[in-house]
């Protein structure tokens, strides 16, 4: 049977609706979505999914760390793994990984009438994959490497709340959580269907990114100590001002990206204790983040952050502690599973490009372990990570099929 047939019995109109609907679960009158992992917006998207993921035929199953698995195997007793994840950040758009998951189960129901599958299909909805609450992301693809930490689950996070708790809130169970961990060794690709989250495919006007490796991301958490007191009788000489300290620390480590030195830095996140007008603020704490697709540029930028935190110190009388956080390494997808998405890109007729991903995805921490690729679509603007974001509901559709196509092509290549 030709590949095209799995691309052409997917139905475009129900994959836009029902992102349209998935994007009404967790979205606030003053705009935006918001579904912080294992919140009930969270558990509610996954219920609508899960019965989506049946009505294709697929077996359901939330595991033990929260994340959402519909199957149907195949002859061969091998797998071919698809999806996404369905949590947001705060005030989010409607697709960031919403796009993925839903369309994985599209794809499954399009997939159906191939009877000539060799492997099992897996949609899979990972959990917590932005980080909710100030937590290390992608807990739900780590767990199934067996890579969550030991500490990890017992931390508390922004909510004071630890990922045991939040797990057993979201139907998960963190005593059985080394049983979430997948045979790796039975799943011949990973391939993830995302909206790009950046601008180079709506500015080239081209319609599907072939991704050929995704960033690699360094977190850290810095704290600067000052004094707090009088905002109206210490005068400008004898203040050790803690905000003013992480100012000059914010346009230093955004100067260093700017610089070179790594492709992006971030902070993100910025808290002052007491907070309050009239007095000096005596801590700042800040979050903060590099990326690079270079593992060494980011060791070389953790080395450049640590000597400015010591600069303000020097200039500003403050005291800096610095505490380095998650590390997601920068990953290669696999060459058998980029050429099967470039024949599919090439099939549809539709204009592409090759290119690294800026963002960082469940498909990295899969990447390490079983070949692993990605489809891109364009974000108009190069909108993610807010309320604006969004795609064509064509180009939602041509990634659909393309992902059908791809996971037909690698079903046929027997990859392993
Ligand atoms: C994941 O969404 C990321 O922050 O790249
Ligand atoms: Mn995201
Ligand atoms: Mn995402």
């Amino acid at each position: 049977m030709s590949d095209r047939i799995a691309s052409a019995a997917v139905d475009g109109d129900r994959l836009v609706a029902r992102l349209a609907r998935l994007a009404k679960i967790g979205s606030s009158p003053s705009g935006g979505v918001t579904r912080e992992a294992y919140g009930h917006h969270d558990v509610e998207a996954r219920e609508l999914v899960a019965g989506w993921m049946r009505d294709a035929g697929l077996a359901v199953e939330v595991d033990p760390a929260a994340n959402l698995i519909g199957r149907r195997p195949g002859p061969s007793g091998r797998w071919l793994a698809t999806g996404s994840h369905l949590d947001t950040v705060v005030a989010a758009g409607p697709f960031d990984g919403a796009y993925g998951a839903v369309s994985g189960v599209e794809v499954a129901a399009a997939l159906r009438g191939v009877e000539s599958m060799e492997h099992g299909l897996l949609v899979v909805a990972f959990a917590n994959e932005e980080g909710a609450r100030g937590t290390d992301g992608m807990v739900g693809s780590r767990a199934l490497v067996g890579e969550v930490g030991d500490g990890e689950l017992s931390t508390a996070d922004d909510g004071g709340v630890s990922l045991d708790e939040r797990l057993i809130d979201a139907g998960g169970d963190p005593g059985l959580l080394a049983d979430a961990r997948w045979d790796v060794g039975q799943i011949d690709a990973f391939v993830e269907l995302h909206v790009e989250q950046g601008p180079v495919l709506d500015e080239a006007d081209e319609s599907l990114g072939v991704v050929l490796g995704i960033t690699g991301r360094q977190a850290v958490d810095i704290v600067l100590r000052g004094t707090p007191n009088h905002a109206g009788t210490t005068p400008m000489h004898l203040r050790v001002d803690a905000m003013a300290a992480a100012a000059e620390l914010v346009l230093a480590i955004e100067a260093m990206a700017r610089d070179g030195a790594v492709r992006v830095a971030t902070c993100g996140h910025l808290h002052v204790r007491p907070n309050v007008r009239n007095v000096i603020p005596g801590e700042a704490f800040l979050s903060a983040e590099l990326r690079d697709d270079d593992l060494g540029r980011l060791a070389e930028g953790r080395v450049l952050v640590e000597g400015l935190v010591a600069e303000v110190d020097r200039l500003r009388g403050t005291t800096g502690e610095l505490t380095w956080g998650q590390l997601v390494e920068p990953v290669d997808a696999h060459p058998d599973v980029v050429a099967a998405v470039q024949a599919a890109a090439d099939a549809s007729g539709r204009p592409w490009r090759t290119m690294w991903s800026g963002a960082g995805h469940d498909a990295q921490i899969l990447g390490r372990h079983v070949p692993m690729g990605m489809i891109f679509v364009p974000s108009i603007g190069g909108v993610s990570h807010a309320p604006d974001e969004t795609t064509d509901p064509e180009h939602l559709v041509l990634g659909a099929r393309v992902l059908a196509d791809t996971l037909v092509a690698l079903d046929g290549r027997g990859l392993s």
